[in-house]
């Protein structure tokens, strides 16, 4: 698989290790104002996304859902139910303290990497991530380490910014690359967080890309929608039986 990310940070190069700390040091200085980022840098879109994301999860029968990369627990939020046990594994404490305020013990909270999971092999029904495979290393292990917790048959969903179609990109890029960083400058006062952000969203696999990467970490069933043109991505595969 092409190298896409585990050594890169913004236009930096890096060793694996420092790029581990620095998305940690990003995600623990932006916790307190990452939701209303979102909201001013998507201007609001992200909720429809994440609206569309949950609805497709809720169709998937199975109790016990682990939300990697959870964050302040937007999709967490979205999938509370009875019956059903929730997790949110996330390595930035800061971001988890924003979730636990909104979602208390209607979740559980694990801090650990999504490379690294502490769960029996074949024990959760589904495994979701949203806006998370970016900032892992290595998404070959991530991958394998989801396949090795998932029960067989059990659903994974991912969700993640993408390749936009080609006439969309110019607007896109400069929205991206001119304002997003000086309203992460302005509203969060973290200027280079953001600037790592859209970096890491540019370099990120396109759709057809992700889709075989999914294929080759041994999932079956493997598919993709397309939300707004192609900003974002839906990838949904099963653990082969
Ligand atoms: C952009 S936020 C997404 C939060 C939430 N899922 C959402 O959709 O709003 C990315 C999250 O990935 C987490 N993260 C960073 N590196 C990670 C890793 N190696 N494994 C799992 N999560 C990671 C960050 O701490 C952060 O909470």
């Amino acid at each position: 698989m092409k190298d896409y990310l585990s050594t890169s940070f913004g236009n930096d190069t890096v060793t694996t290790d420092q790029r581990k700390k620095l998305i940690r040091s990003v995600f623990k200085r932006v916790a307190n104002r990452y939701d209303l980022m979102n909201d001013i840098m998507s201007m609001g879109i992200h909720r429809l996304w994440k609206w569309r994301f949950i609805r497709e999860i809720k169709t998937t029968s199975g109790r016990f859902i682990v939300d990697l990369a959870g964050g302040t627990g937007d999709i967490a939020k979205g999938l509370i139910s009875p019956g059903k046990t929730l997790c949110i594994v996330d390595p930035s404490i800061e971001m988890m303290l924003v979730a636990k305020n909104r979602l208390g013990s209607n979740s559980n909270y694990i801090a650990s990497d999504a490379q690294n999971l502490p769960f029996e092999d074949n024990s959760v029904d589904i495994v979701t991530i949203s806006f998370g495979i970016r900032n892992v290393t290595d998404i070959n292990l991530a991958l394998n380490e989801i396949n090795r917790v998932l029960k067989p048959g059990g659903a994974f969903y991912c969700l993640e910014f993408s390749r936009p179609v080609f006439w969309l990109r110019p607007f896109y890029n400069a929205w991206s690359r001119v304002v997003i960083p000086r309203l992460g400058a302005w509203v969060s006062k973290n200027p280079d967080a953001y600037h790592y952000l859209i970096e890491s969203i540019t370099k990120f696999p396109s759709q057809k890309e992700m889709l075989s990467i999914i294929q080759n970490a041994n999932f079956s069933d493997v598919s993709y929608t397309n939300l707004s043109l192609g900003i974002a991505c839906i990838h949904r595969a099963n653990k082969s039986n």
